[in-house]
């Protein structure tokens, strides 16, 4: 019986027995208003447990969009990875052969004026082909598809590889660029993947160059633990460059950030550096981060703990 016609029902039957009189009555009188009361009891917890009943459904059916959105989100994913992936494979052949065939040109053309453009087509060339291995990394660090190679190398070597890379570039913006690492780690043999290690150390060490007008760029590789077995060592790169806010600092490392998005901004780029640098860093087991002070500038760092290699042979 709903609750609003049982009320005033109620109330007209205890009415009707009040006006009886007698000990039997009362007691009539009463077992019907507990009677009642347990009714509405009753139907008030009917109602709430079809209120928990409709929230119940409510929750199931989120959970289960949920559920396909993160599924639908997913498959997206491993498409758009797909398709980066083939894309950039596909574009890389004909980038080799148009950069060979520069290179031809460029050696067998006596023409000043020729040379002067064929040197700045094979640069362009070579900024699309840094910027389609940068794709092609980034999405398959994302995907998990990139492993580490462990092979021995010493520091030394690694890093004057980077450094010599970035020395013209430097010296065209009159930047100094210096590298402070004791003789004892930088001949220390370790092992682990140089290649991506001075791929971290370049995209942070281009930028420490890019991101300045003036002063120095240094390249700091200090030992912080040394085992038996290994070093945790971590490299700063510090620059005198614009610097960058707290708050922007935040917003480092994501996938194709740039502090200054607009059509207009200065620097060249496309924002893949510092996610890749992430990325790779992470995967290697270590720390990336970041202190800056704008106008003043910036120290980009970064630990990884290597294992040491066998000691070279004495000769
Ligand atoms: N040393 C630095 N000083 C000041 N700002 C920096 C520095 N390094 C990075 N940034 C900021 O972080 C952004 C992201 O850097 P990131 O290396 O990922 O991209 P990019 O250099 O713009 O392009 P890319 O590396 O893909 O060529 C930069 O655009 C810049 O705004
Ligand atoms: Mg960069």
């Amino acid at each position: 019986m709903p609750f609003e016609t049982a009320h005033p029902l109620r109330q007209r039957a205890e009415a009707i027995l009040a006006q009886r009189s007698g000990p039997n009555r009362r007691i009539e009188a009463s077992t019907l208003r507990l009677n009642h009361e347990l009714q509405v009891h009753q139907i008030e917890l009917e109602m709430q447990d079809e209120a928990l009943r409709q929230t119940q459904a409510d929750i199931d059916d989120a959970r289960q969009r949920a559920a396909t959105a993160a599924e639908l989100a997913g498959v997206a994913d491993r498409a758009k990875e797909a398709f980066l992936s083939t894309m950039t494979h596909e574009l890389r052949t004909p980038l080799h052969q148009v950069l060979g065939a520069l290179d031809l040109a460029r050696w067998q053309s006596t023409n000043a004026e020729q040379i002067k453009w064929l040197d700045r087509c094979s640069a362009a060339a070579k900024t699309l082909q840094r910027l389609i291995d940068d794709v092609l990394d980034l999405t398959q660090l994302k995907a998990n598809r990139l492993s580490l190679d462990r092979a021995e190398f010493t520091l030394d070597l690694m890093l004057q590889g980077v450094l010599d890379t970035l020395r013209p570039r430097a010296a065209a913006k009159s930047i100094g660029l210096d590298l402070e690492v004791s003789t004892q780690l930088s001949q220390q043999p370790l092992i682990g993947d140089s290649a991506r290690l001075s791929q971290v150390l370049y995209n942070l060490a281009s930028n420490a160059i890019k991101f300045s007008s003036e002063g120095r760029v240094t390249v700091r590789v200090t030992s912080i633990e040394e085992t038996d077995l290994s070093v945790l060592m971590r490299f700063d790169i510090i620059d005198t460059g614009i610097g960058i806010s707290a708050d922007d600092c935040k917003r480092l490392f994501r996938d194709f950030e740039q502090l200054d998005s607009s059509s207009t901004r200065a620097f060249g780029g496309s924002g893949i550096g510092l996610a890749i640098a992430r990325y790779l860093v992470l995967m290697m087991g270590g720390k990336i981060s970041v202190d800056s002070t704008p106008g003043r500038g910036s120290t980009f760092w970064f630990a990884v703990r290597l294992d040491k290699g066998p000691a070279p042979a004495a000769t």
